[in-house]
């Protein structure tokens, strides 16, 4: 490659927000002591709120965006890395206050590096990205209610916003660990796509998009919710006893109004994902372990690949909620 490569540069200039495809050089890359020739980027919900304003995540520009990327390291300054390992960066902030990965050659933070496994590709690595490693993390935390409350076996899990990102790879790994998963979708026509991913029982959001019960029947021993709002009051209220709700995300609402009763009668657990900061070494346990809950074969067909130039054509389906699937960023494209 040429010292010029290729990066999505946002910019803002009193009003004017600018988002383009620019050629430039590594004296642009201010961030950071190792240097990565990215491989893949993704598209994440809060990759569309940065593309689309900075989302009030971004306080200098230009900025470069994208909160993932993986490839290979070719210049470091750090003993942790040497050139030729093969990397996975999600979060710590990196494509909100650092330079992100929709640039074909990245700089950051050794710290925030993980060892790509091998068990995995660059490509699979992103295929995942920050949404589906949050999905593995709460499915982990679904999990523990095995290992917490000794042995008590979990069998149904509700999942919602279940066509996203999160909520569709969280169907995959949460049926491979073994349990029923019902999921709560605004799309009635990807049925069969979520129950290609091994949905057992589809419902349609309506029915949860409304006001709660103070308690409700019992029906779910864990919840994935990455919606928020009436949703996951609603998704409380129906939890069973001593049931799991992994908060990961608000795609409706950073609202919610509940009541004390599921908690103090039912002893429930409402456990919030944070993957931004999540350690390194749970990161390494999650990313070992993606290879056996996920079907790859069978998500990539519904992965949309697309270029910088493509991305930026693409990304307001995102926040409409329009997408399926992940959308991977293929930055050789
Ligand atoms: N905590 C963390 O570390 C973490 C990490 C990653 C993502 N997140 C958050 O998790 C959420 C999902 O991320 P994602 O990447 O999966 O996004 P996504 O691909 O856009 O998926 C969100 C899904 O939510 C549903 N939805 C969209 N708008 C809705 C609305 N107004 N009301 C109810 N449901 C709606 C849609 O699914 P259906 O049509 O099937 O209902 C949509 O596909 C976002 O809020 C994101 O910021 C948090």
């Amino acid at each position: 490659m040429s010292d010029q490569f290729k990066a999505l540069i946002l910019n803002q200039e009193g009003e004017n927000f600018s988002r383009e495809v620019k050629s430039i050089d590594k004296s642009f890359l201010k961030h950071g002591d190792v240097t990565v020739k990215v491989d893949y980027s993704d598209l994440n919900f809060k990759d569309g709120m940065i593309l689309k304003n900075g989302g009030r995540l971004v306080k200098e520009f230009p900025h470069i965006p994208g909160i993932d990327f993986s490839g290979k390291v070719i210049d470091s300054e750090n003993s942790k890395f040497n050139e030729g390992d093969e990397v996975i960066l999600t979060g710590f902030r990196v494509g909100e206050i650092f330079f992100g990965g929709y640039s074909q050659i990245a700089k950051v933070n050794a710290d925030f590096l993980v060892k790509k496994p091998e068990s995995l590709t660059t490509k699979e690595a992103m295929i995942l990205g920050t949404a589906g490693f949050t999905s593995l993390m709460s499915a982990f935390a679904i999990q523990a209610r095995e290992s917490i409350l000794l042995g008590e076996k979990v069998n149904d899990v509700l999942v919602t916003g279940a066509t996203g990102g999160v909520g569709s790879v969280a169907i995959m790994a949460l049926t491979k660990m073994g349990y029923n998963v019902s999921a709560v979708t605004g799309k009635d026509s990807k049925s069969d796509y979520l129950t290609s991913l091994g949905a057992k029982n589809i419902i349609n959001r309506a029915e949860f998009d409304k006001d709660p019960r103070p308690i409700d029947k019992g029906l779910w021993d864990g919840v994935v919710d990455t919606v928020g709002g009436k949703i996951l009051a609603n998704a409380i209220a129906q939890t069973k006893s001593n049931g799991i709700i992994s908060v990961c995300g608000n795609a409706n609402s950073n609202e919610l109004n509940t009541n004390l009763l599921p908690f103090m009668l039912r002893g429930i657990k409402v456990w919030g994902m944070d993957s931004a900061n999540c350690s390194i070494k749970r990161r390494g346990f999650i990313w070992g372990e993606a290879k056996n809950l996920i079907d790859f074969d069978l998500l990539e067909k519904s992965v949309l690949t697309v270029s910088l130039e493509e991305l930026i054509e693409t990304y307001p389906k995102i926040l409409k909620g329009e997408i399926s699937g992940r959308v991977l960023v293929d930055l050789n494209k």
